[in-house]
């Protein structure tokens, strides 16, 4: 990436204001480092905390100039500032992305959030409304479409060499929580443990979103029904680890999904495998710079960013020479680039890049609470075959 097409658009750079990502939070940092890989985004405030003091601390602590003490307080501050920010980034625990995600909106800003969208499909289609009715750009960072050979899958699937999708396979398994001792009931629980806070289902909110909206932007196709089972493996636990799922696409494909937190020594293993009439493509996270083509009557391929027979969407999203590995970060990085690109046309009035309109989008994020809120109504009844939405 020699250009900065955002200071081409703008004459500067797009000013970001955080909010979460505080101590002890992963994401926190991802969201920071993501925005500042491609350098089209300067962070200039940030709310760190639900706390003023530990907000003000931590803000101080990653020398941000202008750290607030409450999210809405910093809403209305930036949006009266002649040089505000511009895009707000939202980090906090699930159930507070909907406040915060449309009173970001209704104050002019751009909107990046992490997922899931809301924990419950109301509160999705609202955002996803006030993302129609404000006009502004909504990413939810489901970062794993930012990954070179994710858009090269995708890519391949969009230009036929797959032929026609008709099985898909998706598991995302962890083993973090198989030796975790969950939190003691008696105190307030940590918000992941409490469904108001984290959601309906603790592994569908946490990881069952990202399998999901991967199957749906590589094959290029949609869940219309699911059979599912979703509860938890480790004992006395009262909060899902596990899911798991027959799926049926809206173009008559068939599917499975698998997703777990409980599978001991497993680390982050989202694998991919999509079958069409001509070939399969197989991906996964633990290994990001090989993407498996296995057409039909030939032998195996390997691609690899940069790598021969990269296509242009797989190309814009690799900084540097074949064989140089690329991972979690950049990808992450891809998706916040491609906004900021949407972000940008939009002030400046003028057409994106179509290759930049793949970061997932309000739209994602309705279909992800919708398929977790299927797969709980299916789980419920015994598995019956449940439409989504
Ligand atoms: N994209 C991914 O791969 C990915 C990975 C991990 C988490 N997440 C998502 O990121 C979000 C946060 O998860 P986490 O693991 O960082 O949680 P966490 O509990 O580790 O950290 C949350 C942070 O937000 C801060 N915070 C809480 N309420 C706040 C408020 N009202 N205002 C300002 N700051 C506030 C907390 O102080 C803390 O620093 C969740 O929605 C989660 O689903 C996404």
């Amino acid at each position: 990436m020699d250009s900065n097409p955002i200071i081409e658009l703008l004459g500067r750079r797009l000013r970001l204001a955080v909010i979460g990502g505080g101590p002890g939070s992963f994401i926190g940092a991802m969201h920071r480092t993501a925005a500042r890989l491609d350098d089209r985004y300067e962070l200039v405030a940030g709310v760190l905390s639900s706390d003023a003091e530990r907000a003000q601390a931590a803000g101080a602590a990653i020398g941000l100039d202008r750290v607030y003490g409450d999210a809405v307080g910093m809403l209305d501050a930036e949006a009266e500032r002649a040089d505000g920010a511009d895009v707000v980034a939202i980090m906090t625990p699930n159930d507070s992305h909907h406040a915060y995600a449309i009173a970001a909106l209704r104050r002019g800003f751009d909107v990046i959030c992490d997922k899931p969208i809301t924990n419950t499909l109301a509160e999705a289609r609202e955002v996803q409304s006030e993302v129609e009715a404000s006009g502004r750009v909504f990413c939810l960072t489901h970062n794993y479409t930012g990954y070179p050979m994710v858009r090269q899958a995708r890519a391949m699937v969009e230009d036929g060499q797959l032929g026609t999708v008709q099985l898909v396979q998706v598991e995302y398994v962890q083993g973090g929580k198989a030796g975790e001792r969950d939190p003691d009931l008696d105190g307030a629980p940590p918000w992941r443990y409490d469904p108001v806070r984290g959601g309906p289902s603790l592994v569908m909110g946490d990881i069952g979103t990202h399998a999901h909206n991967l199957v749906r932007y590589v094959a290029g196709i949609d869940v219309d029904e699911v059979a599912a089972e979703v509860g938890h493996i480790v004992a006395n636990r009262l909060v899902d680890d596990y899911a798991g799922a027959m799926l049926r696409f809206d173009n008559g494909a068939r599917g499975s999904f698998w997703v777990t937190q409980a599978a001991a020594g497993v680390e982050n293993c989202l694998r991919l495998r999509v079958s069409g009439t001509e070939g399969t493509i197989e991906w996964m996270q633990e290994t990001p710079t090989q993407l498996t083509f296995k057409p039909l009557g030939a032998p195996g391929q390997i691609r690899t960013p940069n790598g021969p027979g990269t296509l242009p969407l797989a190309a814009r999203a690799s900084r540097i020479v074949a064989g140089h590995p690329e991972g979690f970060h950049e990808g992450f990085a891809n998706v916040y680039s491609d906004a900021a690109e949407a972000i940008a046309s939009r002030r400046a009035g003028a057409a994106p890049d179509p290759l930049a309109l793949h970061f997932p989008n309000a739209d994602d994020g309705v279909r992800g609470v919708a398929f977790v809120e299927a797969a709980i109504r299916s789980s419920a009844d015994g598995g019956a075959w449940t439409r989504v939405g």
